[in-house]
């Protein structure tokens, strides 16, 4: 679903080519800052503010990551020292594997806006389709993450999440949510990258307007080393990091690399103005072959 940017939605840092829009008509920034194992007060701050320096104007977090408090924090330190204010950034955040279920879901939601220091968020994805402390088949699954997203919806319509998607759901999970939502899903994150093109997924979201947001785009760093990508940036004159984030951009999928480094997550946001060609994304899909990094949500009943 394509929707017609109004231009008085687009804050007046976020360049349109920089840009996705939701299924809510809201714009949502292509690149953002991952931090998955960020937990250190002084390494969040500092990564923060490489990233909003370098142009980042997303940061994903989740209850899980135990830095939601530290990311509030470093924010309100950050955006008037980098002259933005909380509408020049997307603030992402996840509702935990062990909070499934209506009453949770609503009280986990509000922790995590009170960590972070916030009225609302710009999204809240349901972490994983599983709950936590039950098995993977466990037919409950479906219920409880069911009446999750209930709960998610009245958030949005009260305004305190301004889009609401899910993480880690397979096209099956996805058909079951389509099939009892009123809210559809605005955003789906899941681990993509060459090793893991997921083209069938891809092809379902496009068809639904549901946005597919890149995790572990870099391989959780393992891929930068791998000799198709290194040949691929040399051709290019790009590092590999940045073949692999482009690699994504180009199919219009948006990205969150994490980097504790400020150099890398500054070589991480040099993504515009050229692109990879044709050749290179034939090398670079010779690569695909259903490695997963992180964890695999196809059992999850
Ligand atoms: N929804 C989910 O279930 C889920 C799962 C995983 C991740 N995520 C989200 O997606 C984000 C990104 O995924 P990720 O953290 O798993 O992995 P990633 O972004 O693929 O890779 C991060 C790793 O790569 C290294 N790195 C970063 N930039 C580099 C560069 N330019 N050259 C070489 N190495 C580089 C980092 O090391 P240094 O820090 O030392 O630079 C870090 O170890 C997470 O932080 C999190 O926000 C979501």
């Amino acid at each position: 679903m394509q929707h017609q940017p109004p231009a008085r939605d687009l804050p007046a840092s976020w360049p349109p080519e920089r840009t996705a829009w939701l299924n809510t008509g809201a714009p949502m920034p292509l690149l953002g800052l991952g931090t998955f194992r960020l937990r250190d007060r002084e390494a969040v701050r500092l990564s923060l503010h490489a990233a909003l320096e370098n142009g980042y104007r997303l940061v994903d977090t989740a209850a899980v990551y135990g830095n939601e408090a530290a990311i509030g924090s470093a924010l309100r330190e950050l955006l008037p020292r980098c002259g933005l204010s909380r509408e020049d950034i997307f603030l992402t955040s996840k509702l935990s594997p062990r909070d499934h279920g209506e009453a949770p879901t609503e009280a986990a939601c509000l922790r995590s806006l009170q960590e972070l220091g916030c009225d609302y968020l710009d999204l809240y994805l349901i972490h994983w389709p599983g709950t936590q402390g039950h098995p993977q088949g466990d037919k409950g699954n479906k219920e409880r993450r069911q009446l999750s997203w209930r709960a998610l919806e009245r958030l949005h319509e009260s305004g305190k999440l301004r889009a609401i998607g899910v993480s880690n759901y397979t096209i099956q999970h996805l058909r079951e949510l389509l099939a009892s939502c009123r809210v559809p899903p605005a955003v789906l994150q899941v681990e993509f990258h060459p090793q893991l093109a997921q083209s069938e997924l891809l092809d379902f979201c496009r068809q639904k307007g549901i946005h597919l947001q890149a995790y572990s785009s870099l391989g959780t760093g393992q891929l930068v080393g791998r000799p198709e990508v290194v040949n691929v940036a040399e051709r290019q004159g790009r590092t590999p990091a940045q073949v692999l984030l482009r690699w994504a951009l180009r199919q219009g999928v948006s990205v969150i690399p994490k980097s504790a480094s400020p150099a890398r997550v500054a070589e991480n946001s040099q993504l515009w103005n050229w692109d990879l060609t044709h050749a290179d994304m034939e090398e670079l899909s010779t690569l695909d072959c259903g490695k997963r990094y992180c964890w695999d949500p196809s059992s999850v009943a």
